[in-house]
């Protein structure tokens, strides 16, 4: 579809998409960006615009190189025995991460280092500089995406890997929900659209890119 191309062609050059996943599952609209093409002022837009929590969706192949393993796996606590979700079979949820460079990890110019880190590390995985140049736990949400994609989970995780892919980008993109201001709820796909047009960016659904990707 149109949609899916606008999107793939605008993750090329390095600028972000919007992508609903399903009114059936989360129902929510991510801003999603190459993590390669992050500034301070993208982290600033995340933050601000789309008000969730900023992640960075790494391939299931990055993941066994540099062996990040699921959160849910690594704690070993009463609250992550049983991790159930309403609207899937698991989480992506993998560890939280700073680059050492950073101060607190939080600020923009900290979350857009390690983010930025994270896209070159995923061009070229190194298991002993992961360590090395990163530490957990930090400011940065690492999301783990299914083995083969989109046939086998369609989340905002997959969705944007596998946009990555088809943009010729590496396997690394950083993933916010939309909330509404004025409800605290997942932004509407109607406002979603109306920021994406005031923005001069894309808005696609997730179906569009199962159906082209998948
Ligand atoms: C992390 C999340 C988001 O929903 C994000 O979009 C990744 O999750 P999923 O792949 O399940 O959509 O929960 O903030
Ligand atoms: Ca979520
Ligand atoms: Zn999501």
């Amino acid at each position: 579809a149109a949609a899916v191309q606008a999107a793939i062609d605008a993750f090329a050059r390095g600028e972000p998409v919007l992508i609903h996943d399903a009114a059936d599952r989360e129902g929510e609209t991510d801003i999603v960006y190459p993590a390669g093409s992050v500034t301070p002022e993208a982290v600033a837009r995340l933050r601000n615009d789309a008000g969730g929590l900023v992640c960075v969706a790494l391939s299931d192949g990055v993941a066994e190189d540099l062996e990040l393993p699921f959160m849910q796996d690594v704690l070993d606590h009463p609250t992550s025995a049983d991790h159930e979700l309403a609207y899937d079979e698991r989480s992506s949820f993998s560890l939280t991460v700073n680059h050492r460079d950073t101060f607190t990890g939080i600020t923009d110019d900290d979350r857009s280092l390690t983010i930025t880190e994270l896209a070159a590390l995923a061009a070229d995985p190194d298991p002993d500089g992961f360590g090395e140049a990163f530490r957990s736990p930090g400011h940065v949400h690492l999301l783990r995406a299914a083995p083969a994609l989109l046939a086998d989970r369609e989340g905002h995780t997959e969705l944007g890997v596998a946009l990555a892919a088809a943009a010729d980008q590496p396997p690394a993109v950083v993933v916010c929900e939309m909330l509404d201001d004025e409800t605290g709820g997942a932004l509407s796909p109607a406002d979603a659209r109306a920021y994406a047009a005031d923005e001069g960016l894309h808005y696609v659904e997730g179906r569009a890119i199962v159906a082209a990707l998948a």
